[in-house]
């Protein structure tokens, strides 16, 4: 019997309340599919850090190591600086654990209303392939005469050859094992023209010699939102940098419904290290400890969790129970009567 080791970070605010509910979930499926789970639960997050001093160690990140997967809630809490979590904590996870593809799907559930006029959710299905360690948000840069008229601030968007292809041929794999087998790059070719002409060459390159059978397609970043709303149904998969990436999943998201809708994988396709997959939200502090937060999200992130792990029915069956649990609406339900009905269903 399989066994996966799973490490567990609830984090703040919400990310407890919804991590608790896609523990459940797992631990209902193995029992029906017959596997094994064993959790470790890790304190990171901005309480752990104020009580204890402590952001993320490198000897935590070793504990961390000993798992298949990381399933993480949300950090932050107000009373801790803006980027010392998202820095100390998530972005560490990615690069140390070379992380180097975020998945964000989106795909709206039966049931949910899409903020979209003239389109249907079927006309919503692609999957956004964001670059996950490079870009500008490897931090290069610096600041200079800080405080002064002449203060210089640079952060500089930087890509190698190495990050760029094998980003681009987890895309071209992903495109070709979907029907539509169609891959879209999105960049700003016409402005960025150092990062974007080593993407653009790449990305055909690679497409012409090695995925011949999918259709390559190109759009501006800005255009690509623009179309996100306007014909969403021209995308299958979109591949992007990091920058980029962050910004159009939140648009994404909206228009699958909101946040409460938006799942993530941060994986490491060789498996050299675990992967970490997580909600999209934050841990929304103004709704923590009043059983209001939606976990589907978090649900969703484990039924992507079960692909990767190659436990495809189990992924199906959770993703059942969503559609189950969606299609009846469920305004007005609170976390645990969520949860409730999907333990239910499955
Ligand atoms: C996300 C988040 C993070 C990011 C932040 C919290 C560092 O917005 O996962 O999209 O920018 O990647
Ligand atoms: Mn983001």
């Amino acid at each position: 019997m399989a066994e996966y080791k799973i490490a567990l970070i609830p984090g703040d605010g919400i990310g407890k309340e919804v991590v608790q509910v896609g523990r459940q979930v797992l631990e209902k499926v193995a029992a029906k599919h017959n596997f094994e789970l064993a959790f470790t639960e890790f304190p990171f997050g901005g309480e752990h850090y104020l009580k204890t001093g402590e952001v993320l160690s490198d000897e935590s990140l070793d504990e961390l190591c000993k798992h298949d997967i990381i399933y993480l809630g949300a950090v932050g809490t107000p009373d801790v600086k803006p980027g010392i979590l998202e820095k100390g904590i998530l972005l560490k996870l990615r690069f140390e654990l070379d992380q180097y593809i975020n998945l964000r799907p989106v795909k709206v559930y039966p049931g949910i209303d899409i903020p979209i006029k003239n389109t249907t959710p079927e006309q919503l299905d692609y999957i956004v392939v964001r670059e996950n360690t490079g870009g500008l948000y490897t931090g290069v840069g610096g600041i200079m005469m800080k405080g002064t008229e002449d203060e210089v601030a640079i952060q500089s968007m930087t890509y190698n050859y190495k990050q760029v292809s094998r980003c681009l041929r987890y895309a071209f794999q992903l495109a070709e094992s979907r029907p539509r087998k169609t891959l879209a790059l999105i960049g700003k070719t016409n402005v960025l023209t150092h990062v974007f002409d080593l993407w653009d060459r790449v990305f055909h390159e690679i497409g012409a010699k090695e995925f011949p059978g999918v259709t390559r397609e190109y759009y501006h970043v800005d255009a690509a939102c623009m179309h996100m709303i306007r014909q969403p149904e021209r995308f299958d998969v979109m591949v992007t940098t990091n920058m980029f990436g962050d910004i159009i999943t939140d648009l994404g998201a909206e228009t699958q419904g909101g946040m409460g809708m938006a799942a993530s994988g941060n994986i490491n396709p060789e498996k050299t290290k675990p992967s970490m997959f997580e909600p999209v939200h934050g841990s929304a502090p103004d709704i923590m400890g009043k059983g209001l937060a939606n976990p589907i999200a978090a649900v969703i992130t484990v039924k992507m969790m079960l692909d990767f792990l190659g436990e495809t029915e189990a992924a199906n069956d959770v993703d059942s129970a969503i559609s189950a649990v969606t299609i009846d609406g469920f305004d007005g339900l609170g976390t645990l009567e969520i949860a409730e009905k999907l333990l239910e269903t499955l």
